[in-house]
């Protein structure tokens, strides 16, 4: 009978992973505690691409859409798909700032809930006193189901405030969880969280800043911009915000404060769906395309992109077509859980 448990040696770092039946080779080191790079957890986005130096790998799930030609020749794996079929050897850069902070499995109460417009729920979470949850600007918890099931949200709020998280939820129609936070849940409610996860922090550099949000995708733009007021951050910012409606637009208040507390904010909101709103004054159509239309000189930003895949997967086409610097792009692509996608894939 063959071994059931392997060992994954990542490369250069030395560590050792040993994945679960089943389990991703990413939901491995995510378990240990290994900060490896990821956005989607879907295939989709390409972010976890790592080399395959020894032994093999299996997608369960089929050939992942993320993975090109190009990558197949260099060896390249997905590792939020990829599980082991046997001892592998994987070439897979580290993160290193966001490995500092200790990924916690933690207990948490709902202390606020507010309806921010008619799909999106405000969430405040309270951690344990004792047990804040250090994290990075940008990144995001996972929610934990039944069965091991967990779906993930990007903290909206500054690491200053350790042991309050605030979420954007926004209601998927028919969504399981987004369903139950609309339907059931009370102030009180007790959660269990695991996080933070995820590379979309802000780097390290002087350039200004291009902030391009789809939807509750403002969440994690949000946290990096609540922690950049808070350090006085000085650099020019851009922020495009795009929503279908005028009434998806949750957060006015919030960018208007950002408008008197940053030295040089300014913000452009953009609706997709404006046909019948004749009084609109401003920008329409897809958010990425707003910024190629209005904005010069893209090449100097470092551009931070956050919401629904389509936009992810435009954006990071079209802004390095329009000028910007491929290299100087961040996005965070909020695809929806891995076991969502299966169940969609199988037609369950
Ligand atoms: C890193 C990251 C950060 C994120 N941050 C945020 C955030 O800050 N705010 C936010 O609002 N969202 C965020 N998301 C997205 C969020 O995780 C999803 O919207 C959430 O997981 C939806 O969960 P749900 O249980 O409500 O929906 P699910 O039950 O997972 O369903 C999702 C959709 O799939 C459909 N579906 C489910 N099963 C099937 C099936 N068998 N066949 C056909 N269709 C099916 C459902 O009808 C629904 O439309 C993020 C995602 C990622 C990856
Ligand atoms: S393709 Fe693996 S995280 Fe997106």
């Amino acid at each position: 009978m063959g071994r059931e448990h392997y060992t994954v040696l990542l490369q250069p770092s030395g560590q050792k992973l040993h994945p679960r039946s089943g389990e991703s080779i990413l939901d491995s080191a995510l378990r240990a505690g290994v900060n490896l790079p990821h956005s989607c957890k879907s295939g989709n986005c390409g972010s976890c691409l790592a080399r395959l130096v020894e032994g093999e790998v299996n997608y369960p799930f089929g050939p992942p859409m993320g993975l090109n030609d190009e990558d197949l020749g260099n060896r390249g794996v997905l590792l939020c798909q990829a599980q082991a079929v046997g001892d592998v050897v994987v070439e897979a850069r580290l993160i290193s700032r966001a490995g500092q902070a200790q990924v916690k499995r933690l207990p948490c109460r709902v202390q606020e809930m507010t309806v921010l417009c008619h799909d999106v729920m405000r969430l405040v979470l309270r951690l344990p006193a004792v047990e804040p949850l250090e994290f990075l600007p940008g990144q995001y918890v996972d929610l934990m189901l039944s069965e091991g099931r967990r779906r993930s949200f990007s903290i909206a709020s500054s690491p200053s405030k350790p042991t309050l998280l605030e979420l954007h939820v926004r209601r998927v129609p028919e969504g399981e969880f987004t369903g139950q936070v609309f339907e059931q849940f009370q102030p009180g409610a007790v959660l269990r969280l695991q996080g933070p996860f995820g590379n979309f922090t802000l780097q390290d550099s002087s350039r200004p800043w291009l902030m391009v949000a789809g939807g509750t995708g403002l969440a994690p733009i949000k946290s990096m911009l609540d922690w950049a007021v808070e350090q006085a951050e000085p650099r020019p910012i851009r922020l495009y915000w795009g929503v279908r409606r005028r009434e998806d637009l949750y957060a006015l208040d919030t960018l208007e404060r950002y408008a008197r507390e940053f030295d040089d904010f300014a913000w452009t909101p953009v609706l997709s769906e404006a046909q019948g709103d004749t009084d609109w004054p401003g920008q329409t159509g897809m958010v990425h395309q707003a910024v190629i239309r209005t904005l010069q000189d893209l090449w100097s930003y470092d551009v931070y992109v956050a919401g629904p895949p389509a936009l992810v997967n435009a954006a990071r086409k079209e802004l390095p077509e329009a000028g910007a610097n491929p290299a100087s792009i961040f996005f965070d692509s909020f695809d929806y859980a891995p076991d969502t996608l299966k169940a969609i894939a199988d037609g369950d």
